[in-house]
């Protein structure tokens, strides 16, 4: 039974709502949040969990190999479920070398430093990387479908990176017989995500009357899955994945940029009480992103069959879920965008 769980990156996106299931659902479990707290990395994410008896949160940085060496002598963890990353393409174009550093050299210092406590008694230890699709490359045939199988082709640094730390976890499971697990994941959406993603950069232009940037002719596809859902799917492959293998998620949802951003915009204009068509207004075409992946579709009958996970909201619902929690939480909006992030959004539109 493990009982000491280091997760990385629980003041982001996904990584919060994965800490706030683990902390409720398993109290017996003393969870340790390891997060540098990153433009993307925000405490209010989890402050509602945050005086939990069974959690506790450590400000660090996973590319400081000293300081994580220390960390898990001192803590000797049974269990990590590794999320901590830089995740956005368009940042990994313009600075690819944070990526190589936070996603390769970070996943690679927590590997070394669980192998070097582990290494005399591997018995009920796992190493679980949270992954994603992107490393699979692009699809460019109607009928093809991720699946695990699929050889890695990754386009962009950031996919490279997480290719990267994924082949590392293996070679580590190879070599060492670390106990692990790898899932990739497709596109989430929900509450706390950074508005530099589509759908949350698309909800705070609307609500601003800025412009709606959709890339290149909007064609591009993506496979959208409601961030609870691969919460709840993290959770059934930390506790039932088997050793060694990788589990593919995603809803079986795949949208043209350009029609989802048509639908929320619809939705927008009926919750801000305007007339239809008027945040379809904003949408305006701009470059294309460099390199930018077709599609992307997971095919998640490996964990529906031999896990018994399975998406538990509609895709509309969960928008609509989405959007109004954005409304609900204007001021956390404001508040992680105004300087630093309001800066590079600007430079990255003076350049497109
Ligand atoms: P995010 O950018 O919202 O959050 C990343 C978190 O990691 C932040 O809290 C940040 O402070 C922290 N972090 C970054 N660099 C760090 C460092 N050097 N040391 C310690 N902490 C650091 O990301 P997200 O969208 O929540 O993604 C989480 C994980 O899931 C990533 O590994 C990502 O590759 C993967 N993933 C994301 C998606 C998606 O759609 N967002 C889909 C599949 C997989
Ligand atoms: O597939 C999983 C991946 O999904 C995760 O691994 C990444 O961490 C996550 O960021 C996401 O990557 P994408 O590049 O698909 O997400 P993003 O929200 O940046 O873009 C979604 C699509 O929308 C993509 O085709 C690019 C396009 N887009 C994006 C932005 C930000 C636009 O057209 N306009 C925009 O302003």
């Amino acid at each position: 039974m493990k009982n000491k769980l280091l997760i990385t990156g629980g003041a982001g996106f996904i990584g919060s709502h994965v800490v706030r299931l683990f902390v409720n659902k398993y109290p017996e479990t003393n969870i340790v949040n390891l997060d540098a707290l990153t433009y993307a990395g925000n405490l209010a994410n989890i402050s509602d969990i945050a005086e939990a008896p069974n959690y506790r949160f450590i400000k660090g940085d996973i590319t400081d190999g000293a300081f994580i060496n220390r960390l898990f002598q001192e803590e000797n963890f049974d269990g990590v479920i590794h999320l901590a990353a830089e995740s956005h393409v368009d940042r990994s174009i313009s600075d690819p070398l944070s990526f190589i550093m936070t996603n390769v050299v970070g996943t690679a210092n927590l590997l070394n430093a669980a192998r070097d406590i582990w290494k005399n008694n591997m018995e009920g230890k796992l190493f679980y990387h949270v992954s994603t699709d992107e490393v699979y490359g692009s699809l460019h045939r109607p009928e093809d479908f991720f699946l695990e199988t699929t050889p890695y082709d990754p386009q962009s640094p950031y996919s490279a990176s997480k290719a990267g730390s994924d082949h590392l976890v293996r070679a580590y499971h190879n070599t060492y017989k670390m106990p692990v697990v790898i899932s990739n994941c497709s596109n989430n959406y929900g509450p706390n995500q950074f508005p530099e993603k589509l759908l949350p950069l698309m909800i705070n232009n609307i609500l601003k009357g800025k412009p709606l940037p959709v890339y290149g002719k909007g064609e591009n596809v993506r496979d959208w899955l409601f961030v609870v859902d691969h919460a709840r799917a993290i959770d059934m492959v930390y506790h039932q994945g088997k050793n060694g293998e990788t589990y593919n998620i995603g809803g079986f949802n795949e949208w043209k940029n350009i029609d989802i951003v048509h639908l929320l915009c619809r939705v927008m204009d009926r919750k801000m009480g305007q007339a239809e068509g008027s945040a379809a207004g904003l949408i305006a075409y701009v470059t294309d992103r460099a390199g930018h992946d077709l599609r992307y579709a997971i095919d998640a009958n490996k964990i529906m069959k031999e896990l018994g996970w399975e998406p538990s909201l509609q895709f509309e619902e969960g928008l609509e879920k989405t959007i109004d929690w954005y409304l609900a939480n204007q001021k956390w909006m404001d508040e992680i965008t105004s300087g630093a992030y309001q800066q590079y959004y600007d430079s990255q539109y003076s350049e497109r």
